[in-house]
């Protein structure tokens, strides 16, 4: 029972008092209204004229999403974000422009309402060429570092530092699936070795390869965390790739530059092995894309045939990241 002050009514005024009380965001509605014979006692914020003190039942209330912890007009609420990206215990989402006074009120809605969430941090969107992330703290603690589960692995992530995205585990996943023990694969933008560590723990060996030293350490990290080998490589792709065997299967996943790069794809994948190749383009250039590439991969001395081609995620209302699986055969 919680003690609060309450108004009590007699009943047929029951409902005009309600309302009138709700109006005037006097209503407390995590308390229950108290039954007394002829009467209704509303349990409401704070001591006035008209209130008594009474003792109240808490309401069990569900909340189902975070909007209905926040005590905003309706316009508001309509521009709070409905999505948000969940990464171990953290959360990261953009805050549209018109709540941007409302930042820290929003974070802490959502850090109240997530059970096992630590932080909530706004993001001002991936930079640069290791594709990191600036993160403002919202609300909970302000480090970015953190574990995620993913496919069943677990990964030491910090996007401030390296690049991760949780939105393309179910890729991961596709390319751990078609993959078979005993492969060899090179990774040529491996990041922390998402893809790589599910990969290892299958049986598959692994070369993965980063510029961004700090990718590398979490790679190796990474590595360690889930008990697997892989060799992660610091270094330009090109320059580390020249000195590797070729491979069953080659990584692309640049999605804004793997284009400059098709060249060392086709000197690292073996005969009969499968380029798994990544590019943001607008949906409606899918096709013509898709014949560029085979071209591009002749002229490389190497047909290449499209055996899968998937839309990982949209980008923008026309653009898509794409991964197309390129099997490659010298001509
Ligand atoms: C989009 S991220 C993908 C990372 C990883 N494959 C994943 O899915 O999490 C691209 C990565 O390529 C790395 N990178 C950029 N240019 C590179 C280059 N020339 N050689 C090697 N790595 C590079 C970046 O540091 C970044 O970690």
């Amino acid at each position: 029972m919680v003690h609060a002050p309450g108004v009590r009514v007699p009943l047929p005024e029951a409902e005009a008092t309600r309302r009138a009380l709700l109006d005037a965001g006097r209503m407390r509605l995590d308390l229950k209204p108290l039954r007394e014979p002829g009467a209704l006692v509303f349990p409401v914020e704070a001591v006035g004229a008209d209130t008594d003190d009474f003792d109240f039942e808490p309401r069990a209330r569900r909340v189902r999403h975070y909007t209905e912890l926040l005590d905003w007009p309706p316009e508001m609420l309509a521009q709070a974000p409905r999505a948000f990206d969940q990464m171990g215990d953290l959360v990261v989402l953009k805050v549209p422009e018109p709540l941007w006074d409302h930042r820290h009120v929003l974070g802490q809605a959502i850090l109240d309402f997530l059970p096992g969430a630590r932080a909530v941090f706004h993001d001002h969107g991936v930079q640069g060429e290791f594709r990191t992330r600036k993160l403002e703290p919202l609300a909970g603690d302000e480090d970015p570092e953190t574990t995620v589960t993913e496919n069943g692995v677990r990964l030491r992530v910090d996007v401030t530092r390296a690049y991760f995205s949780p939105r393309l585990g179910d890729e991961r996943a596709r390319v751990t699936e078609s993959a078979r023990p005993g492969e060899r694969v090179i990774d040529l933008f491996g990041g922390v070795a998402p893809l790589g560590v599910q990969l290892a723990r299958k049986g598959v060996e692994v070369v993965s390869i980063d510029l961004n030293p700090a990718a590398v350490v979490l790679a190796r990290l990474n590595a360690a965390l889930n008990r697997v080998p892989l060799e992660a490589l610091h270094g330009d792709a090109r320059a580390v790739a020249a000195g590797l065997a070729p491979a069953d299967r080659v990584v692309m996943n640049l999605p804004h530059g793997a284009k400059h790069f098709l060249d060392v794809a086709a000197a690292a994948t073996k005969p009969g092995g499968t380029v798994h190749y990544h590019e943001i383009l607008p949906d409606a250039e899918l096709e013509r894309r898709t014949r560029e590439l085979v071209d591009a991969f002749a002229d490389l001395g190497r047909r290449a045939t499209v055996t899968n081609v998937r839309h990982v995620r949209a980008y923008s209302p026309v653009e898509g990241h794409y991964a197309l699986d390129l099997l490659l055969e010298d001509p």
